[in-house]
């Protein structure tokens, strides 16, 4: 202490004060912060949560497409591809129909998409391609052995599409359950079978769990094994298939002129 000066009662405790004030202050602004970082972490987390995608309806891990779905999307893509066909002036071949190339919406609505392999088809006569292009597995067998395109090796491919949405299964599996055949072979018999008995059970996907319409099922079916007929005369016009699938004609309009009850129908 300095001799000759002692602070007065006063002033040491304006001091004590003084400290106690700046002490709080400091404490209470180290709250504050402390209350502020711990708002913006809780913040942060929520958005996180709140920006995360919604998860997809469908794919690996989600609920098995239900029937009415499989249908629309089925009808949705058929009216595409047949108006294409049908409607386009002159007519467009899509030479790449095959699943991936169906993009659907949240609520299954299809739209035939990458119209990269798409050709302008001129003139009615048969284009004979240079290079086959499109997709294993969805290649009608007259385009793939000779290159001959028309609009009925597009059929073909969309009759794989609902062999695929009937069956759930693959065009072509890498781990050969069709014993080297495609699923094409594999489903002809089947759909000879099925039509003739009104019995979809070894054919239908069996995670669909006798789930469906069976009406719908046979509609789907018998425009399945007319697509994917052999010969391509013998295939129907898009614009018939959308007219069955949609239960605006009989299965049976299908067959133009070939013998029906006999079993060649669906598979020549
Ligand atoms: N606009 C799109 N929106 C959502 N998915 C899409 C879109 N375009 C393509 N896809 C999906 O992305 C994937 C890849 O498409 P992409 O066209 O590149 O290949 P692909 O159709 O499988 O084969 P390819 O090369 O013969 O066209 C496919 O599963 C397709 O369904
Ligand atoms: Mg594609």
């Amino acid at each position: 202490m300095t001799p000759g000066f002692s602070p007065s009662p006063s002033s040491s405790s304006r001091l004590a004060t003084g400290v106690v004030v700046g002490v709080a202050i400091g404490g209470g602004v180290v709250v504050l912060v402390l209350v502020l970082t711990l708002i913006c972490f809780l913040c942060k987390k929520r958005r996180r949560r709140d920006d995360k995608t919604p998860p997809a309806p469908i794919g690996k891990g989600r609920p098995t497409m239900e029937w009415s779905s499989r249908m629309k999307i089925a009808v949705g893509s058929a009216k595409g591809l047949s108006y294409l066909h049908e409607n386009c002036n002159p007519k467009i071949i899509h030479r790449d129909i095959k699943a991936a190339n169906i993009l659907i919406d949240i609520k299954f609505e299809a739209k035939v998409a990458d119209f990269g392999l798409a050709k302008i088809a001129l003139d009615t006569n048969t284009h004979v391609s240079t290079h086959v292009m499109g997709t294993f597995g969805y290649l009608a067998p007259e385009y793939a052995a000779s290159g001959k395109l028309t609009e009925k090796s597009d059929v073909y491919s969309f009759g794989v599409v609902l062999l695929e949405l009937i069956t759930g299964r693959r065009p072509v599996d890498a781990n050969n359950v069709y014993a080297d055949d495609s699923l094409v072979d594999w489903a002809r018999p089947l759909l000879v079978q099925a039509l003739e008995e009104s019995n979809f059970e070894g054919l239908a996907d069996i995670k669909l769990n006798n789930e469906y319409d069976k009406e719908e099922m046979a509609r789907m079916v018998a425009c399945a094994a007319a697509c994917v007929r052999h010969t391509a005369r013998r295939r129907p016009r898009m614009d018939q298939v959308v007219r069955v699938l949609e239960g605006n004609i009989s299965p049976s309009d299908l067959n133009q002129g070939i013998t029906p009850g006999h079993s060649n129908v669906y598979s020549s």
